[in-house]
């Protein structure tokens, strides 16, 4: 059976949120109860088990309630598992089932309605890929590797199954294997594989690998269709009326003062650094693979505006003087964090994920050796003063000496937030 490409309601790309119009309440009721009453003579009424499942959607919406939203699922979920259901019904409910199972992050559960498309509709490659992106969206990489292989079998042109399995090689450690499949993914530009993250790590394969002007190129390319806001800056989440310069001086960021206590206090911070650094396990090691070599470890205070408490205790005088300052403390998209590293360290070109931060640093121990570039812009640490710069523009650490580097990374809100924005951010 074809898929209704003219209707983009079966799209499962375009979901849309049921529109009743204006209903009140005690309408729902009564819509509810006469659906109701015609499931209790004909129990398996695809009709009527849609509209119970569509009303209640609708009320767990406008009630915010998660009873009723996990009743609406279930009643999709007895639909979908009805023989024979109208095609419009089927495709239109799992369509917000799985939305509604995404919305709960129940991707395990919304895997099992993508399986019934795919079922009902063998020969629909879209679904299949649908499958692996939602694996994809929890991370289970061979869950997601063993559906676009299989799709890929049939399909060997087919760009989303493509570049995605290129995307599952990458995020699995198979950076040069990596490489060909998002290029021949990405090359037909089909718009479902215009998604900045397939741009973001071919561009990162092919640098990781040494092509330096084929990664411009496809940076440039992810700028070209709208992904990135400029080449440099290819982080994925993303306020648009941010500000944006790679380094900012003290004064820029409005956090000034702040920044001026941190630094007249460098010596009790890097001592409580370095005491917490002969208690074994507390510095971890760089968890994100961004090491090309050395050793580089971290010891976490704040994270997505929380405190460590743990930690803090090691570190009491560091944590209160960032607790007390709520664009650190509050910074649900940063960090506060001592960051260590050995001589022999090289740290790839990355970009941190969101432009609703700057990151300042305080060096602590700085011998000779270490530098950082920011975009076009290469910077060395000095005892005892802070730099700022902005994480989502591309940047890249070396440390060609032989002893160790100590410094405090503070990630403080980007000034140009409001405090809606702030409040309301998801945490990163
Ligand atoms: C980074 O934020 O990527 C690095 O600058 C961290 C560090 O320790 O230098
Ligand atoms: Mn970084």
């Amino acid at each position: 059976m074809k898929r209704h490409d003219s209707n983009p309601n079966f799209d499962l790309r375009h979901a849309t949120p049921i529109n009743f119009p204006f209903c009140p309440f005690k309408r729902f009721e009564s819509a509810l109860k006469n659906y109701r009453k015609v499931l209790s003579s004909k129990p398996q009424n695809a009709r009527a088990l849609h509209g119970v499942a569509q009303v209640l959607d609708k009320l767990a919406e406008q009630k915010r309630s998660n009873v009723l939203l996990q009743e609406a699922i279930d009643a999709y979920m007895l639909l979908l598992g009805l023989e024979n259901i109208p095609e419009a019904i089927f495709l239109s409910s799992a369509e917000r089932a799985i939305n509604r199972l995404r919305f709960k992050g129940l991707h395990m559960k919304a895997a099992l309605v993508h399986k019934k498309l795919i079922d009902r509709f063998d020969d629909v490659v879209e679904y299949r890929n649908d499958l692996g992106i939602n694996y994809l969206m929890v991370n289970r990489l061979s869950d997601a590797e063993k559906v676009f292989l299989e799709t890929l079998d049939r399909w060997p042109d087919d760009p989303v199954a493509r570049s995605h399995y290129g995307l599952v090689l990458k995020l699995s450690g198979n950076t040069s294997e990596s490489i060909i499949h998002l290029q021949r993914g990405l090359a037909p530009d089909h718009p479902a594989t215009r998604d900045a993250r397939l741009y973001f790590h071919l561009g990162d394969a092919l640098s990781r690998n040494g092509k330096t002007e084929e990664a411009k190129k496809v940076h440039k390319a992810g700028v070209e269709k709208g992904l990135f806001r400029s080449e440099y800056q290819r982080s994925l989440y993303n306020i648009d009326h941010l500000i944006a310069r790679p380094w900012w001086t003290l004064k820029q960021t409005t956090y000034e003062e702040f920044f001026k206590m941190l630094e007249r206090n460098w010596k009790v911070i890097r001592d409580e650094g370095l005491s917490a650094m002969k208690l074994k396990g507390l510095y971890q090691d760089e968890a994100e693979n961004l090491r090309d070599v050395g050793d580089w470890k971290q010891f976490q205070l704040f994270a997505r505006g929380n405190k460590y408490a743990d930690n803090c205790k090691k570190t009491p005088v560091t944590c209160k003087l960032i607790g007390d300052f709520s664009p650190a403390r509050g910074c649900k998209r940063g960090q506060s964090k001592f960051s260590v590293m050995e001589g022999g360290t090289h740290v790839w070109p990355h970009c941190g994920p969101t432009n609703c931060r700057l990151r300042a640093h305080l060096g602590l121990v700085v011998p000779p050796g270490p530098i950082i570039r920011v975009a076009d812009d290469t910077r060395k640490w000095v005892e005892g003063k802070v730099f700022v710069f902005d994480d989502s523009f591309e940047h890249e650490v070396w440390h060609n000496g032989t002893a160790l580097r100590l410094v405090l990374i503070v990630d403080v809100w980007h000034p140009g937030l409001s405090p809606a924005e702030k409040a309301t951010l998801s945490p990163i």
